[in-house]
């Protein structure tokens, strides 16, 4: 008997609509069970996040399970580039109505050839929902959980604007600007920058970026190029004249209602002012009055973080259910599928006789087909 699970490449530059679509189904399914009540993403925004990236993130590749020509289950790696080049970030999703018929480990054994192909050397999942099936199946693959990550959201029409009336502290002003930091900030503003280095990462293999004043333009022109709204409020250090704090949102004219709270961070010397509450006050302020139709706005925050996560609720965020991210070193995760496909159970869903296991590449295109 075969089975009838079909991995194939996506290939968002040259997808058709209808492609998009199916892969959207897999999308909405999975965020509507493991997500409730949050909004969904929607079409155009998936569209545009598949034809590029977030800034940050490096190169994407994509894989789609097929069972009858229906798309089952969608598989995205982020190649990071710089210094995390050797981690390969996976996010695996498989339709709430095909789950536990072993598609999701199939799916993470065909992408593993590409991703040694590409040198990588540690998988990482940043999008587990803590207590979903997400967090099981990661440990029954072979990942193990390097970081809690608390999600706020800020629905702008409910929240009590009263707290975003925060005096600026003596000794600093604000200043604000939209994707391009001023001259005469650009140097303290990247060093600033640096201070995020503090943020606590866990056990994740991840590295902060050194941010250098050549890197913060490129990743202003980064943005730029996808139309992306940066904006920034800063703390400016009155007898120095330097970067203190700052805080950085980004909104996408094909998402106007979605603020991404990206990052905060005040500089060692000047922390316990309450500059971090300052700068992101400050930010929902001129946000709601720039931009009204921004209606909800996401964060994520280190869960070690306690102070940023505090000023968050006292901004008016809510808490919403906590991430998880998850690691493996690749050989170690090869290995556990490979013990997992050999095991009975799994062995009558995804590696029956006759067929092969679900992760043979085929031809160039890295066609994958239990079956063929
Ligand atoms: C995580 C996910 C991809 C798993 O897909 P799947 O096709 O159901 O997973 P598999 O059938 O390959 O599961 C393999 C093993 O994982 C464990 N597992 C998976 N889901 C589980 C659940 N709901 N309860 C208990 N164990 C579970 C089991 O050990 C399972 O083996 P078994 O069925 O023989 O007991 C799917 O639940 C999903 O899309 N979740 C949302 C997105 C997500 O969290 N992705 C992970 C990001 S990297």
């Amino acid at each position: 008997m075969r089975t009838d699970l079909v991995i194939e490449r996506f290939e968002p530059d040259r997808a058709a609509r209808a492609g998009f679509a199916a892969y959207h189904d897999v999308v909405k399914a999975c965020q509507a069970a493991d997500r409730p009540g949050e909004p969904t993403l929607p079409l155009e925004e998936l569209i545009g996040r598949l034809k590029k990236p977030m800034p940050g993130m490096g190169r994407a590749v994509h894989w789609v399970g097929l069972r009858h020509r229906d798309v089952v289950a969608v598989a995205e790696v982020f190649l990071l580039d710089e210094e995390n080049s050797d981690i390969a970030m996976v996010n695996v999703k498989v339709h709430p109505e095909h789950r536990r018929a072993g598609i999701g480990s199939a799916l993470l054994c065909a992408i593993l050839p590409e991703l040694k192909a590409q040198e990588r050397r540690v998988i990482e999942g940043g999008d587990v929902v803590a207590g979903t099936a997400g967090q099981l199946w990661a440990d029954a693959v072979g990942f193990r959980q390097v970081r809690r990550v608390v999600r706020q959201a800020l629905i702008t029409a409910t929240a009590d604007r009263t707290r975003w009336d925060v005096p600026v502290p003596g000794g600093y002003r604000l200043e604000y600007w939209e994707g391009t930091a001023p001259e005469n900030l650009i140097e303290s503003y990247a060093l600033a920058r640096g201070a995020i280095r503090d943020a606590p990462l866990g056990d994740s293999g991840y590295r902060w970026p050194e941010y250098t004043v050549e890197r913060v333009r490129a990743a202003e022109a980064e943005l730029r190029s996808q139309s992306m709204l940066q904006r920034l409020v800063v703390a400016v250090h009155e007898a120095s004249g330097a970067v203190a704090a700052f805080t950085e949102l980004c909104v996408h004219p094909r998402r106007p209602d979605w603020g991404y709270q990206r990052d905060t961070a005040v500089v060692a010397e000047h922390r316990g002012n309450g500059l971090g509450r300052c700068v992101k006050a400050h930010m929902l302020r001129r946000l709601v009055t720039d931009a009204p139709e921004v209606r909800w706005i996401s964060t994520t925050t280190g869960a070690e973080n306690m102070h940023m996560i505090r000023v968050n609720d006292e901004v008016g965020y809510t808490t919403l259910p906590t991430l998880i991210a998850v690691q493996g070193e690749l050989t170690a995760v090869e290995a556990r599928l490979g013990a997992v496909r050999r095991s009975p159970a799994v062995r009558s869903r995804i590696d029956r006789p006759g067929n092969g296991s679900g992760d043979r590449q085929r031809g160039t295109s890295g066609r994958v087909a239990d079956g063929s």
